[in-house]
């Protein structure tokens, strides 16, 4: 192994197949995918609909068995969840029979009380829900409830986020608010993410690295580093660069969709 630690997450030859999924034949996900994530990193995984991510990360966090292969967390192979590592999905999971505080305590019970108290409050005031700590989840809007989510699971002070497709169900403009805010939050808390979405403009924005799966069965068609300084400027001619360049990973043709400062000159 390089390196003197173990990375922080690595995919050993990971592959996965339902058995029996279609009418009683056997359905390969994904195939031999090998991935090191280091500490601390924000790694998007980028596909298409279909193509095995949530799967992926279902096995990556020890709640599916896989078939083939190993994932190795912290150099330990993953067997079972773990109450370390946290995952979010895409369908708002806040209790809504339970208040903001309550919700973002949720996961720290065992705390003393005023421990308990200072973190609900720190995590609160840092997704901007300052104020609202004593609403019900249906007095809040979809942002404002995945923001709570967040802060949940920040407040249990994991060491690996899953989030798979996590803005998927909100409106454009909270989508893009959201994104920025989680940046900002991951660069105070250094946190390692693995992020899961079909946007590949929503990975350009968030990460380090955008792991590009290909369809059916799937394998990683190609990992592209991204270097832009955040906050990352979506008409910049380099992001336009990699963008195409993941969509041809992909093998999507861009070629009808014109760039992010066409887009921008016809909006103005
Ligand atoms: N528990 C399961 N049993 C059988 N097939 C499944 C199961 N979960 C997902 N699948 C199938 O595996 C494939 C990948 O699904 P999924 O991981 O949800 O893809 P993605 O998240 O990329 O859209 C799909 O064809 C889906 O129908
Ligand atoms: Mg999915």
């Amino acid at each position: 192994m390089e390196g003197t630690s173990p990375p922080k997450i690595l995919l050993r030859d990971l592959s996965m197949t339902f058995p029996g999924a279609m009418n009683g034949v056997p359905l390969p996900v994904f195939e031999r995918v090998n991935l090191r994530v280091e500490e601390g990193e924000f790694v998007c995984i980028v596909g298409p609909s279909g193509c095995g991510k949530t799967t992926l990360l279902n096995v990556i966090a020890g709640f599916l068995k896989t078939t083939g292969g190993h994932v190795l967390i912290d150099g330990e192979e993953v067997l079972v969840p773990d109450h370390r590592r946290i995952f979010i999905f895409q369908e708002c999971g806040v209790f809504p029979w339970l208040r903001v505080d309550e919700n973002v305590g949720f996961g720290i019970l065992h705390s003393p009380k005023e421990n308990r108290r200072r973190i609900i409050r720190h995590y609160v005031e840092m997704v901007g829900l300052t104020g609202f700590e004593k609403a019900y989840p249906s007095e809040l809007s979809g942002g404002m409830k995945q923001r709570v989510e967040i802060a949940r699971a920040l407040a249990a002070n994991p060491d690996v986020l899953f989030m798979d497709e996590p803005f998927g169900a909100l409106d454009y403009f909270t989508r893009l608010r959201m994104r920025a805010e989680l940046v900002s939050i991951w660069e105070r808390e250094k946190k390692t993410i693995l992020f899961v979405t079909h946007d590949v403009e929503e990975a350009m924005q968030l990460a380090d690295r955008v792991v590009v799966m290909s369809r059916r069965p799937a394998t990683i068609r190609t990992i592209i580093e991204i270097t832009l300084p955040r906050p990352r400027v979506l008409d910049a001619q380099e992001y336009i660069d990699m963008r195409n360049g993941i969509f041809e990973a992909m093998g999507l043709d861009h070629s009808g969709l014109g760039s992010a400062s066409d887009a921008k000159k016809s909006s103005d």
